[in-house]
């Protein structure tokens, strides 16, 4: 009798989403490697009890690990930089949709999958930084007019290998289809100051050197400049302008960092609250305080450079459709020679 009371208990409970986990653990598998997000888990710690544990490694390194683990791995929350890796994840069955009023009212609908599989954590620009002295504000509109023959030989951005340049381009095909958006990614590659080579800060140090005039890249890398430990790093950001093209238009191309509760998660409760954390008020400040990236939360207030930027218009494109264009993306740039 005492056993059936118990059990009914326990289906009660199920039923009503308060399941106890078993441990007072979360397991976090991340991409993200930042100091912002490790004293983040320690107040989420000091708040719930719940310790989180993190394996940080790049996002493909931990989906391969993922899909190793299978029913046995021990994450509960898998943590990218890419809505498009995040994507992936999904479409691989990696994790699991979660149905939380929380996350959907912290989160706005077009930075997280429709279906509760994935949400953003924080939201990144993709803007055109330019040098303040050659260059002026009003000569840049759009990501579509730097194929401009007056750009020939002046642009800087990284390989097609990296994700938030396929990202970007996955964007531009949602935004023009496919033929345009290769005439586009053609037309960028003829203007290139160099053979893509070196991440997002080369790209930005090389425009201050003069290797080139602007360079396509996410905006916090030049809030992280700003506030180098190394003076001569502070200096050169100075001579940095950020612009925000397509403000006529659809917007700045945007993405999210963003996290899902993974598929076999052994503390789905606890992956939930940890989520919800992370979109809170408190976190939310932190990202973009420390990391310079913007918050997902309309209701935060922006600091620092996020601040002296001014506001812009993002563009509001599902980001889920961002990881379905991927591969199409992969393709143009192949196309195009885009290395
Ligand atoms: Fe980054």
């Amino acid at each position: 009798m005492l056993r059936q009371t118990t059990l009914v208990g326990l289906l009660a409970a199920v039923a009503a989403g308060c399941a106890p986990d078993a441990g007072d653990v979360v397991n976090v598998y991340s991409h993200r490697h930042y100091d912002t997000d490790d004293e983040l888990f320690d107040r989420f710690t000091e708040e719930t009890g719940i310790r989180v544990r993190v394996v940080s490694a790049s996002a493909d390194e931990l989906i391969t690990r993922l899909e190793r683990e299978g029913t046995r791995s021990p994450a509960d929350v898998l943590i990218t930089v890419d809505a498009g890796r995040l994507h992936r994840a999904k479409t691989r069955d990696l994790l699991q949709p979660v149905e939380s009023p929380v996350l959907n009212e912290n989160v706005p609908p077009h930075l997280r999958d429709p279906e509760g599989y994935w949400y953003g954590l924080t939201m990144r620009a993709r803007i055109i930084a330019y040098h303040r002295d050659r260059v002026s504000p009003e000569e840049l509109s759009t990501y579509e007019a730097l194929t401009e023959p007056e750009w020939e030989g002046r642009i800087l951005v990284r390989s097609s290998e990296n994700i938030y340049n396929v990202s970007h381009l996955a964007s531009m095909i949602a935004a023009l289809g496919e033929e345009e958006a290769e005439e586009w990614a053609s037309g960028v590659v003829a203007n290139f100051a160099r053979s893509p080579q070196g991440n997002d800060t080369d790209q930005i140090r090389d425009v201050a050197a003069g290797v080139g005039d602007v360079a396509l890249v996410n905006s916090y890398y030049i809030g992280r400049l700003l506030h180098h430990e190394e003076a001569a790093s502070r200096e050169l950001a100075r001579d940095i302008g950020v612009f925000f093209p397509n403000q006529d238009g659809r917007g700045a191309h945007v993405n999210v960092s963003g996290a899902g509760v993974t598929a076999h998660a052994p503390n789905r409760n606890n992956a939930i609250r940890l989520l919800e954390f992370l979109t809170g008020p408190e976190a939310q400040e932190a990202f973009a305080e420390a990391n310079y990236e913007y918050p997902v939360r309309e209701d935060v207030a922006w600091a620092g450079p996020l601040a002296d930027w001014g506001e812009f218009r993002p563009d509001s494109l599902d980001l889920a459709q961002l990881g379905e264009l991927n591969n199409e993306a992969v393709r143009i740039f192949d196309r195009v020679g885009w290395r």
